[in-house]
């Protein structure tokens, strides 16, 4: 997770880092390559962006099936993009440089696509697992049980699960132990549609038998499609052994319409709440909190009603993110409070006991420790030290309309209500803003910094302007009868 990762990694270590389960690699198999589907057209999605690019929990669904080939530690990934080749490898290598994108022109099939991605692994020697694109929730771990099983003795193991309706899915045919063979839907018989078992799409397999099972797979279906999943009855042929595993059905869920992928949202929700609850973290109101999926909060925090965490955000432990509050990739420090209504927007980092309060918003601020920002205040490409106290509708003017430029405001400040920081800028520890005033210079260390009109006081002059007006409104009310 290239952009987020990097930037908040330091943070990782220490408490953070024991509930941090994603992003971890859980085996290392450089041996192990993968191969990516998302050449399909999506067409369900009714969409002009590709399905794979759709969003599940902040992050494309691309992204998600990238996570888990990064946690398997995978020596090659090929992903096979179709006609949407440069967006989808735009987006990739958002998550990752470290891919090959192949194109499948026409979409002959799920074996074609994977002939597709074959070349790139010419000279690999190991195995390989193919996987889908718009299949978000298959795990490592899951993976790792296939691998095991293959070196338990199969050639080819397939994934496959209990299905509840198991519709247009593949169905997997066994014989006692052994694959046979899976029946596309559509070219299977009545008996064959009533096996439950049905295949998830991801197969591992070696490498090297890969290229020689696609060579030989024809198109005489219904589909008129060369379909990967015949390599099993090919391999067969060739008395290898085929091995079904089975995992739950929520794990092979795949995205083709907008409905599954709301439904796979809620259910990526749902098991975030859980996680959070399981590591300690009070949720005020789980149902209303909503999760990406890189989200790290530490320990003995506690989130009100109706927090949405955007991309990026890490939490260290006893924090208190009061409620309505929206975090975008920023870091908030142990024991800070946020919100409630706060806006903390990209590259905000809030120290250890700060307090951030209702109607703020922050944007690549350095927020120091014990600080305060409590009431309707913007404050952008800021940094303060400790115990500094920003003022009520206090605003740092951050943009001249071309640039960005930066405030800086020492330790122990304070800024009066209602001031406008006009960066670039620098107050000097100990130093106080006048309220109301536009601050235009650096303010030296331990000075009072200015800057608004005097204030003159018209001894009496209240009264008369109040008789003046009543005198005025008497004349109207006469000539209006
Ligand atoms: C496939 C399996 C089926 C399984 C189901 C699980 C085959 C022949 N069938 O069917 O047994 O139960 O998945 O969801 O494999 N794709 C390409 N190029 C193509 C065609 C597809 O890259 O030419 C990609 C798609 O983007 C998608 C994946 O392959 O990510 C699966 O394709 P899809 O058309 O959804 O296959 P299903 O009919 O669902
Ligand atoms: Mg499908």
């Amino acid at each position: 997770m290239k952009p987020y990762f990097i930037q908040f990694s330091f943070y990782y270590e220490g408490e953070l880092g024991k509930n941090r389960k994603i992003f971890r690699k859980v085996i290392n198999s450089m041996s192990l390559a993968a191969i990516v589907l998302c050449a399909g057209n999506g067409t369900r999605m009714n969409s002009n962006l590709p399905k794979v690019l759709h969003k599940l929990a902040g992050f494309p669904l691309i992204h998600h099936v990238m996570n888990t080939v990064q946690e398997l530690g995978v020596s090659k990934t090929v992903i096979v993009a179709g006609k949407d080749i440069d967006k989808v490898s735009k987006v990739a290598f958002d998550f990752s440089n470290d891919v090959i994108i192949e194109k499948q022109d026409k979409q002959l099939g799920t074996g074609h696509a994977v002939q597709k991605a074959l070349p790139a692994l010419k000279d690999f020697d190991g195995d390989v697992i193919i996987l889908y694109g718009d299949v978000p929730f298959i795990t490592p771990v899951t993976i790792n049980k296939m691998l095991t099983t293959k070196k338990q003795g199969s050639d080819i193991v397939v994934l496959g699960f209990e299905a509840s309706q198991a519709g247009a899915y593949g169905r997997v045919v066994t014989n006692s132990d052994k694959i046979e063979k899976i029946v596309e839907a559509k070219d299977a018989s009545d008996t064959e549609l009533q096996i439950k078992s049905c295949n998830s799409g991801v197969i591992l397999t070696n490498c090297k038998n890969l290229t020689q099972l696609v060579k030989l797979l024809k198109n005489n279906n219904a589909s008129k499609e060369y379909y990967l999943t015949d390599i099993v009855a090919i391999a067969n042929s060739q008395n290898q052994k085929c091995s079904l595993l089975l995992c739950s059905e929520a794990e092979t869920m795949g995205i083709n319409t907008r409905h599954e992928l709301a439904y796979a949202e809620n259910l990526f929700q749902n098991r975030s709440r859980e996680k959070f609850l399981d590591i300690g973290v009070t949720l005020a109101s789980p149902e209303t909190t909503i999760f990406s999926m890189d989200t790290v909060i530490g320990r003995d925090t506690f989130i009100g009603q109706n927090v949405v965490f955007e991309p990026g955000v890490t939490i260290e432990t006893g924090a208190i993110i009061k409620p309505f509050c929206h975090l975008e990739s920023c870091h908030i420090g142990s024991c800070a409070e946020i919100g409630p209504f706060a806006h903390i927007r990209p590259g905000t980092e809030i120290g250890n006991s700060a307090r951030i309060g209702n109607f703020v918003e922050t944007k690549n601020a350095k927020i120091g420790e014990f600080s305060k920002i409590n009431h309707l205040s913007y404050v952008g490409d800021a940094k303060t030290g400790q115990k500094v106290n920003i003022g009520a509708g206090t605003i740092t003017c951050n943009y001249d309309g071309l640039n960005k430029h930066i405030t800086i405001i020492e330790d122990g400040a304070f800024i009066g209500s209602n001031s406008s920081l006009v960066a670039p800028l620098k107050i000097e520890q100990n130093s106080i803003i006048a309220a109301g005033s536009v601050i235009t210079k650096d303010v030296p260390k331990n000075s009072l910094g200015i800057a608004r009109s005097d204030q003159k006081n018209l001894l009496g002059r209240a009264k008369e302007i109040m008789k003046k007006l009543k005198k005025n409104k008497a004349k109207t009310e006469k000539a209006n009868g």
